[in-house]
């Protein structure tokens, strides 16, 4: 459903001095996703504003680049002259616009939908021109404070660094998050000067305006602090990071997934989990990971980007990345699946086997020590242990064709490009250099001899050795 009445505003063009990195604030991620991500979420998914604009400035094009949605509309705000300023920039983009602003912030991103939507109701109820969403907060320090009047309605925002003694006492605190009528936004604006302790255009002036000119303003309280915590350090990604992955870990598990012990679990935004899977300690599951019904994850493994079937088991520390493990595939202890890899249905992956950019047909094995890159493996092959593609001639990459039911022996060399038939069987020990007809046997290594009563030799001639001495 789309609110016809609210276009939301998100500020967004701020470098984040405080992060104290190259990479703009908004874009740092959290829990797999950037920060900015969360607020626009909201917007377009949980308010379904009628329009959606942010304001960027710092590394503005990179942010373009990651956002791209047909519904955003984008400001540019190059200089970074305070709140109010951006919000100055995004106007000509709702210029028609006559019902409520929604002003969000790019770095506060645990604000859930049903705040903000209950935040708009009050604020449609109410008599005022403008509201702002507040929290009491333990340390209230770096945030605007809220002082109301004696019935309750909001008569000012104080920053911290304009603050007296007095107000600074205050815990209830500005979340940076506004209802505001587009009528009064757009005339009351243009009033904002910067005479203040940061010479900056602060959008909280606007209630100053707002009861100058004879209207109301409002304060809505809300009942969880955490939600308007703002993103300024590392620490704060950090706690942020720590509170979305524990209600990620929640969801996966009401929704009937046993972990065995969650808060070892690092499980990204994106990630869906099949009923009935179960998860030991210590994994990390990432980025766009998709895991069946049924699985089996042992601790310590990685997946990344990766899409796993029903009824896989994935031993203990191995890891799998952009891959497709299909169903009733097994893998592990210490595998390495690497990207553009596929695991057919019933394939078996052993201990200490590196996979990359290869097919590995329905029912094959490759049980232990092996290294299988830029290959394609039929159905029901048996790659014996410490076999190797050489894939690599020290110029480019090669492939390895086997086909189906072949039997690679132990310690055999594959030197792409080659390719085996239907059928062949490869002898251990084999350096395979030529293609393998199907049904046919190759074996390149050396014919053994046996030299009787060698050990007898060895010891008569230690013998003489020493009597010499
Ligand atoms: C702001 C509020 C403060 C509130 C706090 C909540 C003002 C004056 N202060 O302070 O009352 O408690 O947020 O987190 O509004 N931005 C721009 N362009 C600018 C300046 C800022 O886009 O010119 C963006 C930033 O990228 C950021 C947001 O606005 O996403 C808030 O700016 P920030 O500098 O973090 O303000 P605070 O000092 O945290
Ligand atoms: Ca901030």
């Amino acid at each position: 459903m789309k609110d016809k009445d609210i276009a939301t505003i998100i500020l967004a063009a701020g470098k984040g001095t405080r992060m104290k990195s190259d990479l703009v604030k908004v874009l740092h991620p959290i829990l797999g996703l950037p920060m900015l991500s969360y607020p626009l979420d909201l917007s377009l998914n949980k308010i379904c504003a009628q329009k959606t604009i942010v304001v960027i400035g710092h590394q503005a094009d990179r942010v373009k680049e990651i956002f791209k949605d047909s519904r955003i509309t984008f400001a540019l705000q190059e200089e970074q002259l305070g709140t109010a300023h951006a919000v100055l920039k995004a106007l000509p983009y709702i210029s028609e616009f006559s019902g409520t602003v929604l002003i969000l912030c790019g770095d506060v991103p645990l604000i859930k939908g049903e705040t903000i939507l209950s935040f708009i109701e009050a604020f449609n109820e109410n008599e005022s021109v403008l509201s702002v969403l507040t929290a009491v907060v333990e340390d209230p320090s770096g945030y605007g404070r809220i002082i109301r009047n004696s019935q309750g309605w909001l008569e000012k925002i104080v920053e911290e660094k304009d603050a007296i003694e007095d107000e600074k006492q205050i815990r209830e605190v500005n979340t940076g998050i506004f209802c505001i009528k587009s009528f009064f936004l757009k005339e009351g604006i243009l009033e904002i000067g910067r005479d203040n302790a940061q010479n900056e255009y602060y959008l909280t002036d606007l209630i100053g305006i707002a009861r100058k000119k004879g209207f109301r303003c409002s304060a809505h309280m809300i009942a969880n602090p955490i939600e308007a915590m703002g993103i300024n350090t590392r620490i704060d990604l950090a706690l942020a990071t720590e509170v979305l992955r524990k209600e990620k870990v929640k969801e996966i598990m009401l929704s009937g997934v046993t972990l065995i012990a969650p808060n070892t679990c690092y499980i990204e935004k994106m990630v869906e989990i099949g009923k009935d899977t179960i998860i030991y300690p210590n994994c990390i599951i990432q980025g766009n990971t998709r895991i069946g019904e049924r699985c089996t994850i042992e601790s310590n493994v990685k997946i990344t980007d990766s899409k796993i079937g029903n009824d896989v088991t994935i031993r203990s520390n191995s890891v799998i990345t952009e891959s497709l493990i299909e169903d009733g595939v097994s893998i592990g202890p210490f595998a390495h699946i690497r990207p553009q890899t596929k695991i057919s249905s019933k394939a078996k992956i052993g201990n200490f086997v590196e996979v990359k950019k290869s097919i590995i047909g329905r029912g094959s094995k490759a049980n232990h020590l092996t290294y299988i890159g830029d290959s394609i493996i039929g159905e029901d092959v048996n790659v014996g242990a410490g076999t190797i593609t050489c894939n690599y001639d020290g110029f480019k990459k090669h492939q390895t064709i086997i086909g189906d039911r072949v039997f690679v022996g132990s310690n055999v060399e594959l030197i792409a490009p080659v390719k085996v038939g239907n059928d062949a069987l490869i002898g251990a020990g084999t350096t395979v250099t030529k293609d393998v007809p199907d049904g046919a046997l190759a074996i390149s290594r050396v014919k053994q001899k046996n030299i009787k009563g060698w050990s007898k030799r060895l010891e008569s001639k230690r013998k003489a050795l020493k009597e010499e001495e």
